[in-house]
């Protein structure tokens, strides 16, 4: 199979993490007979610094023509603290989404075996966790109007979903459940907020259409606190953009590292796949960053992307392995000193595939 991928490796430690994943994809292509091709674009802080644009017009071009799209991390401290920046590295990330209609952002919590004792929560509780997070991604309060009023001392940002919104991420979300464990767990505030209440309207109203999955409605505050109480009871929970944002966060630290969660944005264009962690700039450059979670997301893109479930299978099986072996980085190494470099890491995995 021809394989045509983007590489947006962004800033921080996304260039690092990026070189690993591509390495573990060229491993699997060569050994599987895929031809593979790749081009690098540009995006995020590095792209203000080079043209101006966090998300440039020719980034934009090369996704539109790519088969998929792998994306490291954006985002750098000397925007942060500037709130009068007038761009920043993340509105790079969010023109991406909103240009390739990428509503939907997949978030796989899944706890691996020889990792249990690194989740904060007690390993009973996190045993067999295994949900995904299904959050709206080109909606709600990020994309809505926002502004300043009052000579600058009132802002606003606005809530906004229309019917169609809803109705295309809840189908999806039934069409998670129906492949899964038949429950639906539909996020929201409808105590309080109306975008809210035409979520769980919509919600009741395809329910019927989809019999053997059970919809649950959950207020995202308790939904906050069960993630953590009761992580097993969940197997796909579908939300609204910003609730999503942070409860898929909160759901990382089930697994024992926010380094290994992966993730796939998909909508109308070409899919993206990317870890959910950041950019770390505190570790840029020092080659000591996890890079499985973009392994993994590496993983995601040959399933979902090309329907190459064996290889999809095989680099999950790699990284089960590496852990297991404590090929690891130092976030989730038992031994500290005994850790390993980005980079060794990304070499164990390759070799053990070539192995294979
Ligand atoms: C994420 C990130 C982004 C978001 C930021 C960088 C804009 O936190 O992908 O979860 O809030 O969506
Ligand atoms: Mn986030």
């Amino acid at each position: 199979m021809k394989l045509n991928i983007a590489v947006l490796p962004g800033d921080g430690i996304g260039p690092e993490i990026m070189e690993q994943a591509l390495n573990v994809v060229k491993a699997v292509c060569q050994k599987k007979g895929h031809e593979l091709t790749y081009k690098y674009g540009i995006v995020g802080a590095c792209a203000i610094d080079q043209v101006g644009n966090p998300y440039p017009d020719d980034t934009h071009e090369l996704c539109m023509q790519s088969d998929a799209v792998l994306f490291g991390a954006i985002g750098d401290p000397k925007f942060d603290n500037d709130p009068k920046a007038k761009v920043r590295p993340e509105q790079g990330l969010l023109a991406m989404r909103k240009k390739l209609g990428l509503y939907a952002n997949i978030r796989p919590v899944e706890t691996f075996a020889s990792l249990l004792h690194k989740s904060p929560l007690r390993r009973e509780l996190v045993e067999g966790a295994d949900f995904v997070a299904i959050r709206e991604l080109t909606g709600g309060i990020y994309f809505g109007e926002k502004g300043r009023t009052d000579n600058g001392n009132t802002a606003f940002d606005t809530c906004t979903y229309t019917r169609a919104e809803v109705e295309r991420i809840l189908k999806l979300g039934y069409e998670f459940a129906m492949k899964r464990r038949k429950k639906l767990t539909v996020v929201d505030k409808a105590n309080v907020l109306e975008s809210s209440r035409l979520w769980r309207e919509v919600a009741q109203e395809m329910a019927p259409q989809y019999p053997e999955v059970t919809t649950e409605y959950m207020f995202v505050d308790n939904a906050a606190m069960q993630i953590i109480q009761w992580p097993t009871n969940f197997d796909v929970m579908v939300t609204e953009n910003m609730f999503g944002d942070i409860l898929t966060d909160e759901a990382s630290v089930i697994t024992g590292s926010m380094g290994l969660l992966p993730s796939a944005s998909v909508g109308i264009h070409t899919s993206v796949f990317e870890p959910i962690h950041g950019s770390y700039p505190q570790a840029a450059g020092k080659n000591i960053a996890n890079p499985l979670a973009t392994i993994l997301s590496a993983a995601m893109m040959l399933e979902s992307a090309f329907n190459l479930m064996d290889e999809g299978a095989l680099i999950r099986e790699a990284v089960a392995a590496s852990m297991t072996a404590q090929a690891v980085t130092i976030d989730i190494a038992d031994n500290k000193d005994k850790a390993l470099s980005t980079s060794a890491v990304g070499e164990w995995i390759v070799n053990y595939i070539n192995k294979k």
